[in-house]
C-alpha cells in the first residue's frame, strides 16, 4: 500500500469512538519501533515529521524510512499497514509546500501565533495548494503552553480555544481537521506538582457539538510514562516534576470527537530512559546497536499500550 491521507482513518476513528495516534519521528529507531507497534496491534497510523526532525534527519531520510516500513510491514507480517505523513507544527507556506511537493500525504499549518484573521489566511493559502495536490490539512485555534521546536510558549501566553471561533475558521479555510488548546501542553512538564490535572472538556464539547462529524486534534498529548521518567531519574538524569495528562482523560477525548492525538515526549522519555539505564548496567559497552536495540523494544511496548489502552484503535487497519 502507498502511503495514505488521514480522511478514512478519521471518519473510521470519529464513528468508531477512537483516535489515530500521531508520533513524532526523527530517526530509523523511532519509525521501526512504532511501526512494528502498529503493525503487531493492526493500527492505522500517523507518522509525524517537525521542522527540527526534517532538519536533524533530512526530508528524504524520514521520507525513505517510512517507505522502507510499509514495504517491510507488507513482505513481513503480509499486511497493508496505512501510514500518513504528516508535517508537525508547519509555520509557513513554503514549508508545507515542501513537504507537499516531497510527498507527505498531510500537513499542519500553525496560524496559532497570528491574528485570527492572519490564521485565516495563512491556512487558507495552504489549504488550496495542498488540495490541488491531494493532501489534507489541519490548522489550529487557540494556543498551547510549552516547548514548541524550541519556542518556549509561557502558560500566560498559551490561550484556550474559543469555540465561538471555530465553524467560521473551518468554513473560511477549508482545513480538514482542527487542533484546539483545552489544557494540554507541550513537553514532559505539563502540570506542576500538586496540582490536579484538569481539561477543559466542556470546550472540546461545545467545539464537537458546533463542528458535527468533525475531526478535532489533540496536540501535548503525552501521558508522561512515569516508568521511563523513573528510569532517567535513577540511572544519571535529572527531571524532577515531569506529569503528563493522565491516560484517562486521553481515552475520554478519544471516545468522542478527538480523532487524532500528537505523542512525542513519550518517545524520547522511553528511549532515553532505556539508554541511561543501559549505560549504567553496561559501562563498558560502546556498540550503539547494543543501546539502541533496547530503546527501540521500549518504544515498541509503549506504542503498544498506546494504541490498545489509551487510543483503542487496535484491529482498526
Ligand atoms: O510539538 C512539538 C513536537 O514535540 C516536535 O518537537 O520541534 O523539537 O521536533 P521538535
Ligand atoms: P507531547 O510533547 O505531549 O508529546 O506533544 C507532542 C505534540 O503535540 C507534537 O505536535
Ligand atoms: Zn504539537
Amino acid at each position: 500500500m502507498a502511503l495514505v491521507t488521514s480522511t478514512e482513518m478519521f471518519k473510521k476513528a470519529y464513528d468508531g469512538g477512537y483516535a489515530i495516534g500521531a508520533f513524532n519521528v526523527n530517526n530509523m529507531e523511532i519509525i521501526q519501533g512504532i511501526t512494528e507497534a502498529a503493525i503487531e496491534e493492526k493500527a492505522p497510523l500517523i507518522l509525524q515529521v517537525s521542522s527540527g526532525a526534517r532538519k536533524y534527519a533530512k526530508h528524504v531520510y524520514l521520507m525513505k524510512l517510512i517507505e522502507a516500513a510499509i514495504i517491510d510491514a507488507e513482505q513481513s507480517a503480509g499486511f497493508d499497514l496505512p501510514i500518513c505523513v504528516h508535517l508537525d507544527h508547519g509555520d509557513t507556506f513554503e514549508l508545507c509546500k515542501s513537504c507537499i511537493d516531497g510527498g507527505f500525504t498531510s500537513v499542519m499549518i500553525d496560524g496559532s501565533k497570528h491574528s485570527f484573521e492572519d490564521n485565516i489566511a495563512l491556512t487558507k493559502q495552504v489549504v488550496a495548494y495542498a488540495h490541488d495536490h491531494g493532501v489534507v490539512v489541519e490548522g489550529e485555534l487557540g494556543r498551547l503552553a510549552g516547548i514548541e521546536d524550541k519556542v518556549n510558549v509561557s502558560a500566560e501566553d498559551a490561550s484556550y480555544t474559543r469555540p465561538e471561533e471555530v465553524e467560521e475558521f473551518v468554513t473560511k479555510t477549508g482545513v480538514d481537521s482542527l487542533a484546539i488548546a483545552i489544557g494540554t501542553s507541550h513537553g514532559a512538564y505539563k502540570f506542576k506538582p500538586g496540582q490536579k490535572p484538569q481539561l477543559r472538556f466542556d470546550i472540546l464539547d461545545e467545539v464537537a457539538r458546533r463542528l458535527p462529524g468533525f475531526p478535532i486534534v489533540l496536540h501535548g498529548a503525552s501521558s508522561v510514562v512515569q516508568e521511563y521518567v523513573r528510569m532517567i531519574n535513577e540511572n544519571g538524569g535529572k527531571m524532577p516534576d515531569a506529569i503528563g495528562i493522565p491516560e484517562d482523560m486521553l481515552r475520554q477525548a478519544a471516545r468522542g470527537a478527538v480523532c487524532k492525538i500528537n505523542i512525542d515526549s513519550d518517545l524520547r522519555l522511553a528511549m532515553t530512559g532505556t539508554i541511561r539505564q543501559y549505560f549504567a548496567e553496561h559501562p563498558d559497552h560502546f556498540d550503539p546497536r547494543q543501546y539502541l536495540k533496547p530503546a527501540r523494544e521500549n518504544i515498541k511496548k509503549m506504542v503498544q499500550h498506546k494504541i490498545v489502552d489509551v487510543l483503542g484503535c487496535n484491529g482498526k487497519a
